[in-house]
């Protein structure tokens, strides 16, 4: 019989794509999103992907009855909990919103997974977490530190809740995923990233900017300690990091009372400039781009350590950055 998991936030961004790599593991997915950063079409993308249709619910996170009534509608065996706020500077000005949305959820998610039984969890954290690392690439082992951002912050504390239910819990297990960057979008064009206003991640201010939406990309320094002087980041495929939540659960299964956290990337730095002159090659034009101030709060270079990663979740990435910026392209000019 196929194992619901029910996927909160599972029509953003990378719950989406998630939800295609479930359905083609055999998995059933039950949506749970309440669309404050998202479109309702993504089902339709969905559901033209995996030719199969897809369980959703409307609703949000942080109410308790509804997400009791939908646990008990479903009986999931698993979770996976991406509905969260993810603006770093927005946080910074809407502290109590990122702290009550992205805290209270979780709280919520897990008393109802505990009084329904569902005893497996996977949730998305950051590599945030790590702030500025002192070694590189950045391991499990590498320290924490104290966030520079309330959003930081709420992927911390969550972490700290996870392992303390699951201390106290003999059931449960759960795995927190530290995601270094996602980019891309699936390469049939009919999902990808949807960010509202002005963009603040890289891609998508590339390739709106390539797209004619906006007049220039401003690279945030090149007077860094690095090879080419701009922020080395770990870029991981959408698509790549979608199939490592399908193993964290094949990890997971069979397992109580058990926490991890693991480290999500490529094990690759990559350079703001090499992030540019890549997409220059792939969309086979020229980006208007400056080099202008440092941003604050900007880490100068961090990259995974991919061993672990690699051995307990018999995972690894299978694309490039090349491919990930093709298919951004590609989803850009789709989403006009
Ligand atoms: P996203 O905004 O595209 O997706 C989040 C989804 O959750 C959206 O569809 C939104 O409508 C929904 N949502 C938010 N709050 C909700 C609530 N209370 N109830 C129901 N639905 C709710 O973001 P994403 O990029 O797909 O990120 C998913 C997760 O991964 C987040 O937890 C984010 O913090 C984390 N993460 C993202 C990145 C990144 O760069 N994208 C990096 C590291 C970690
Ligand atoms: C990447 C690089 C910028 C925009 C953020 C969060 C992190 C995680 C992933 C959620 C940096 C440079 C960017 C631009 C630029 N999210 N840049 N011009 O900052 O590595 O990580 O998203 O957990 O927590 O902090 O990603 O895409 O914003 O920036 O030069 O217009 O691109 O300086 O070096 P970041 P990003």
């Amino acid at each position: 019989m196929e194992k619901t998991i029910i996927v909160t936030g599972g029509a953003g961004y990378i719950g989406s794509h998630t939800v295609v790599e479930l359905i083609a593991q055999g998995y059933k997915p039950v949506i749970i999103d309440n669309f404050c950063n998202s479109e309702k079409s993504v089902v339709k993308g969905l559901e033209s992907i995996t030719k199969k249709e897809v369980k959703l619910y409307e609703g949000d996170c942080t109410d308790r009855n509804f997400m009791a009534q939908v646990f008990a509608e479903t009986n999931p065996s698993g979770v996976i909990h991406f509905a969260a706020y993810k603006a770093v500077g927005e946080s910074v000005s809407k502290p109590l919103a990122y702290y009550k949305n992205n805290v209270i959820s979780l709280l919520v998610l897990l008393e109802v997974m505990k009084e329904v039984n569902c005893n497996q969890l996977v949730f998305s954290s950051s590599c945030t977490v790590y702030g500025t690392p002192e070694k590189l690439p950045v391991t499990e082992q590498s320290p924490t530190q104290k966030a520079i951002s309330p959003y930081g912050n709420t992927k911390q504390i969550a972490e700290d809740i996870i392992k303390d239910q699951v201390v106290s819990d003999a059931d449960l297990s759960a795995v927190a995923l530290r995601y270094f960057n996602p980019i891309g979008a699936h390469p049939s064009g009919l999902i990808g990233e949807l960010p509202l206003g002005t963009p603040s991640n890289l891609v998508p201010f590339v390739t709106q900017t390539a797209a004619g939406l906006r007049n220039e990309l401003t690279i945030f320094g090149n007077d860094y300690n690095t090879p080419d002087g701009t922020n080395v980041r770990d870029y991981i495929h959408v698509v790549d990091l979608a199939k490592a939540h399908v193993k964290t659960l094949d990890y997971l299964s069979g397992k109580t009372n058990f926490y991890d956290f693991i480290n999500v990337g490529t094990g690759k730095g990559t350079s703001v400039l090499e992030i540019v002159t890549t997409f220059e090659k792939v969309s086979e034009q020229k980006l208007n781009y400056k080099i202008g101030q440092r941003r604050p709060g900007d880490v100068e270079q961090i990259y995974a350590s991919v061993d672990k990663s690699e051995k307990v979740l018999n995972w690894q990435t299978e694309l490039s950055v090349e491919d990930a910026l093709r298919d951004a392209w590609n989803w850009q000019l789709k989403i006009g």
